[in-house]
This record gives structure tokens, C-alpha cells and sequence, in this order.
């Protein structure tokens, strides 16, 4: 693990990434010492994602998750940072219902929290959210295509944008976010073509997940690259390591050797 590039990263760094067609590498992460490591491994962003109400409390899906929680999680990560940029997610209710709750709740997110920008899932419905944020400074990263807090309205976590219609869809939608203020969108789970499309349409910077190789950056959940999710992996997901294994190997010897007398 070096220190070398331990430059802080800025939002204006990851602008620059784009025009300078160099990737952008981010991870999700929920705790201190995860964060920790991944930050010494020079990861340009992380985020907080609502993916903790899946992978970290083991619910069905992300739309339990709170504004305590997220917030919970971010101060912990926050501490682990000297060098990524830090994204928070907004969890599902905390931005569609009024103008002031979601400015509230973005407040929260950076002062309470330590986030330098926050996420919200949604296309041009969330657009006026997305202004009025970045009108009052504070740095927005978009979510649409996949988006798992319409996991009921798309009956399921599902691939997106098949259609030509839907996929125009959230080419319009891509666009409207930018323009509203987003400094950042990600892409998840839609066909490569499309994001490749958005990505080359778009100023700001495209980070995919399940949406091929072409966006301008990647991110990946903890749990899934690392192989500590035994229940589910996402077919698009490359595991760089069996941690399962390993913390089932190790607790395995622990037990037994302290049943024969071993350690301590
Ligand atoms: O919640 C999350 O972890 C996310 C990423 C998968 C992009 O939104």
C-alpha cells in the first residue's frame, strides 16, 4: 500500500479525470478500517451507498435504509479517509418530499456526516432537487438506469434502457441532470451501447456499474468484489478476492484449537 499520489482528490479532480480520459475508480465502503485500507490503495471516491441496507443489515433491498443510518456510516468511513473524495447517498424518502427536507437532509449529509457531495437516484423528476442542491453548493452525484429504489415500480432489480424508448428515456434524462447542476452521474445496470452513448454525450463524468466498459469511471460494492457476499453476486461483478473463505478458514482453526487446548 503506498502513500505516493496521497494528494487530496476534489471535485475538480474528478472533472479533470474526464477531460484528461484517465478513469475514475470508486468502491462503496460502510466502515473505518475498510475505508482505511482502501484509501491507502489510492481510490479516487468512495461512497456510502444505501447498498448498506442490503449488504451490511442484510434487508431485501436498499428502501429501509435512514438518514441516521447513512450518517452513521459516513462519519465512520469519513475518519478512515486522508485522500478519496467522499460520497453519501440519500437514502429513499429523504429528497422527494419537499423542497426543504431535501436540503435539510443534504445539510446533514456533508455537516454532520463529513460527505463532500451526495447521491440521488432519480431522472428529470428529480431535477428541481438536484438545482436547488447545487445552488446552495453542495455537490451532486446522479443515479439513474438501474436504480434501486424503484426496485418495486421495475418489479425486481432489472437491466435497463432494452427498449429504444426507454433507453432515450434516460439519455434525456442524463442530460437534464447535467444541466440541473449533477457534477457526476452513475450508470447501473443498463446496456453497455447506452452508457457508452451517455458517456460521450455527457460533460461530467459517467461511473458505471453493470453498464460495460465505456463510462468514464467504475464502482463496486465492498461486499461483492471482495467475495464476502455468499448470498447473491451480480453477474457483472469480478470478485479480486474470496474473503469469505479466508474469515471461514480462520474461524474454523480458532475453534478448534481452542477445543483442543491449542491457543491461547
Ligand atoms: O448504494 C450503492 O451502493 C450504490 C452503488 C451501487 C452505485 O448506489
Amino acid at each position: 500500500m503506498s502513500d505516493i499520489n496521497s494528494k487530496k482528490i476534489t471535485v475538480l479532480d474528478l472533472k479533470n479525470k474526464k477531460k484528461n480520459c484517465e478513469k475514475i475508480v470508486c468502491l462503496t465502503c460502510y466502515d473505518y478500517f475498510s475505508a482505511k485500507i482502501i484509501d491507502k490503495c489510492n481510490i479516487d471516491l468512495v461512497l456510502v451507498g444505501d447498498s448498506l441496507g442490503m449488504v451490511f443489515k442484510g434487508d431485501e433491498n436498499t428502501l429501509s435504509v435512514t438518514m441516521d443510518e447513512i450518517i452513521y456510516h459516513t462519519k465512520a468511513v469519513k475518519r478512515g479517509l486522508k485522500r478519496a473524495f467522499l460520497v453519501a447517498d440519500m437514502p429513499f424518502g429523504s429528497y422527494q418530499v419537499d423542497k426543504s427536507e431535501a436540503i435539510k437532509n443534504a445539510i446533514r449529509l456533508i455537516k454532520e456526516g463529513g460527505a463532500e457531495a451526495v447521491k440521488l437516484e432519480g431522472g428529470k423528476e428529480i431535477a428541481t432537487v438536484v438545482k436547488n442542491l447545487t445552488e446552495y453548493g453542495i455537490n451532486v452525484v446522479a443515479h439513474i438506469g438501474l436504480m434501486p429504489q424503484y426496485v418495486h415500480k421495475m418489479g425486481g432489480f432489472k437491466i435497463q434502457g432494452k427498449s429504444s424508448e426507454i433507453a432515450e428515456k434516460i439519455m434525456e434524462d442524463a442530460l437534464i441532470l447535467q444541466d440541473a447542476g449533477a457534477f457526476m452521474i452513475v450508470l447501473e445496470g443498463i446496456l453497455p451501447e447506452l452508457a457508452s452513448k451517455i458517456t460521450h454525450k455527457l460533460e461530467i463524468p459517467t461511473i458505471g456499474i453493470g453498464a460495460g466498459k465505456d463510462c468514464d469511471g467504475q464502482i463496486l460494492v465492498f461486499h461483492d468484489y471482495l467475495g464476502i457476499n455468499i448470498d447473491f453476486t451480480p453477474s457483472f461483478v469480478k470478485k479480486y478476492a474470496e474473503v469469505a473463505n479466508n474469515i471461514k478458514t480462520a474461524t474454523e482453526r480458532y475453534i478448534d484449537e481452542v477445543k483442543k487446548g491449542i491457543f491461547p
